[in-house]
């Protein structure tokens, strides 16, 4: 089954109760909300208010991406105020805070996920496959939406594919950055189950048909 996660990176703000609608009427399956602070990223996006707001709002999944330094000291609230899903950046912190976070999320009763940007080689998370329910492979340097799709990060979603079937097959595998339809098909084809789309889905003309079109 291939899952549709829209970021709402691209939505409108001053309208994002229509737009997350929009989300839901387009059979879209996650909400994909992305959380920027500055350090980790050269951006700021949303975060704890936006994500309450948007809690009471929808019954959608709300897949929270941190992009955000030290993640352990702040996943535990994301979990609090709404997330269904938490995923942190290998890169984020040293490894053994990256270890608190995710068992801080687990605490809670969430699901959680581990990132990895694009320099990252597929080996770094290995030992991680085992305690997460999802990987997601940065498919753009993280930071902004509309960006070119990075086509070497194919033969990394491969390789984690490949560590996902033999250590934890359960384990889900996000794709971030850059999909539309064409994009969608190749990172398909390498074992990508849940695809993230940020500008190709607020900016479709219909976003139903945009759905369709990445689950192809
Ligand atoms: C980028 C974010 C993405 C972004 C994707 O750092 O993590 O979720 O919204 O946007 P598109 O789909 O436009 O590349
Ligand atoms: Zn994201």
């Amino acid at each position: 089954m291939i899952r549709v996660a829209p970021s709402i990176l691209s939505a409108d703000f001053a309208a994002l109760g229509a737009d997350i609608r929009s989300i839901s009427d387009a059979g879209g399956d996650w909400v994909h909300f992305d959380v920027m602070d500055g350090l980790f990223v050269p951006n700021i996006s949303i975060g704890i208010p936006v994500l309450e707001s948007v809690r009471k709002i929808t019954d959608l999944f709300i897949d929270v991406h941190l992009m955000i330094v030290e993640p352990q000291n702040l996943a535990e609230v994301f979990c609090q105020k709404g997330a269904d899903l938490v995923t942190v950046h290998y890169e984020a912190a040293e490894e053994e805070n990256v270890l608190s976070a995710i068992k801080a999320i687990r605490a809670c009763g969430k699901k959680v996920g581990i990132s990895v940007k694009p320099a990252t080689p597929a080996e770094s998370i290995r030992s991680f496959i085992p305690l997460v329910d999802l990987v997601l492979v940065m498919t753009v340097e993280p930071g902004f939406g509309g960006q070119g799709f990075l086509y070497d990060m194919l033969e990394k979603i491969s390789e984690v594919k490949e560590m996902i079937n033999s250590l934890h097959p359960e384990c889900l595998l996000e794709v971030d950055g850059g999909i539309n339809p064409e994009t969608a098909e190749l990172v398909k084809s390498h074992g990508a189950d849940t695809l993230v789309a940020g500008s190709y889905f607020f900016k479709a003309p219909d976003r139903k048909a945009a759905v369709a079109a990445l689950k192809g």
